[in-house]
């Protein structure tokens, strides 16, 4: 595996590759959910290029750009074993150098959900995607379930600018009690971690509640917040029902898919989750038919 830090660098190893060649874009703080999307690159491609950037354009001022948590080296080793060929890792000036004013904005599947919450952060995720498909010229790149507006607007972004690629999604991986990997669950102290299993119990409620036949988003929004009330640390941010190809907000009953997004702060992170409904859509075949575009 090689570490690649300079665009001349990736661009001649990009241009030696022959047959299909998968890319995994993350921010490094590598956990089960990156090591499982890089699993299935290997899988799908003859070459995988994993990159490591922590992008500042999709931090606000006052989000935790300068503190995410960084481990360049045990990253590298994790990519070894998962079978990466090429771990690019630029610098900010590398990526954005003087005199850089050119953004991807995504208009209306950037609007609600973690596009309110965090303005400005989907410009800077489909700036420095844009940038990275342009540098690996992948043919498919992998993204996780868990940043489910993310892969709806990575999707619409690839298919208005014609990007010749395919946005896989992969299903959310999962702790034992259900937390989905992220690597901001670091920032959750002891006392903390137990109480963050509340929020897949809220979403497998919800579920529940749409296999006994529950169809009326306000009532489905109100199962998963009773659970989430039952711990005394989780603070609900938002609990949503969308589309999940175009991610309007659905407010009446209808047989069609829904996104049930959620986002519930225990401590300092705020912690993201999601599922299809109905459940069975929560595989990759399902996740890549009905999420986005
Ligand atoms: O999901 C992430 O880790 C980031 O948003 C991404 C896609 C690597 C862009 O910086």
């Amino acid at each position: 595996m090689q570490v690649i830090e300079t665009i001349d660098g990736l661009r001649s190893a990009r241009r030696a590759l022959r047959g299909r060649v998968g890319v995994v874009p993350t921010m490094g703080a590598l956990h089960d959910g990156h090591l499982a999307l890089v699993e299935q690159a290997r899988q799908d491609n003859d070459a995988v290029i994993v990159t490591i950037f922590v992008n500042p354009t999709q931090f606000a001022p006052g989000e935790d750009f300068a503190s995410y948590p960084r481990d360049l080296q045990r990253d590298v080793a994790l990519l070894q074993g998962a079978g990466a060929d090429f771990v690019f890792t630029p610098t900010p000036a590398l990526m954005y150098p003087p005199g850089f004013q050119t953004y991807v904005k995504v208009d209306q599947v950037t609007q609600g959900l973690e596009g309110d919450r965090r303005p400005g952060h989907f410009r800077g995720v489909a700036t420095v995607v844009a940038k990275l498909f342009n540098l690996t010229q992948p043919d498919v790149a992998y993204f996780g379930q868990k940043d489910a507006q993310q892969v709806v607007v990575l999707r619409r972004m690839v298919a208005d600018l014609n990007f010749p690629l395919e946005v896989a999604v992969i299903p959310t991986v999962r702790e034992s009690d259900g937390l989905a990997m992220s690597s901001r669950n670091a920032y959750l102290t002891p006392e903390q971690r137990p109480a963050a299993g509340v929020i897949y119990r809220a979403l497998v409620a919800a579920a529940q509640a749409y296999e006994e036949g529950e169809r009326t988003p306000a009532h489905l929004r109100q199962v998963v917040k009773s659970v989430l009330k039952t711990e005394p640390l989780a603070e609900v941010e938002y609990v949503a029902l969308n589309d999940p190809t175009t991610l309007v907000g659905v407010h009446e009953a209808s047989e069609h898919p829904l996104l049930l997004s959620l986002v519930v702060r225990v401590g300092k992170p705020f912690l993201l989750d999601n599922c299809l409904l109905p459940w069975a859509l929560n595989t990759r075949a399902g996740l890549s038919a009905t999420l986005g575009v």
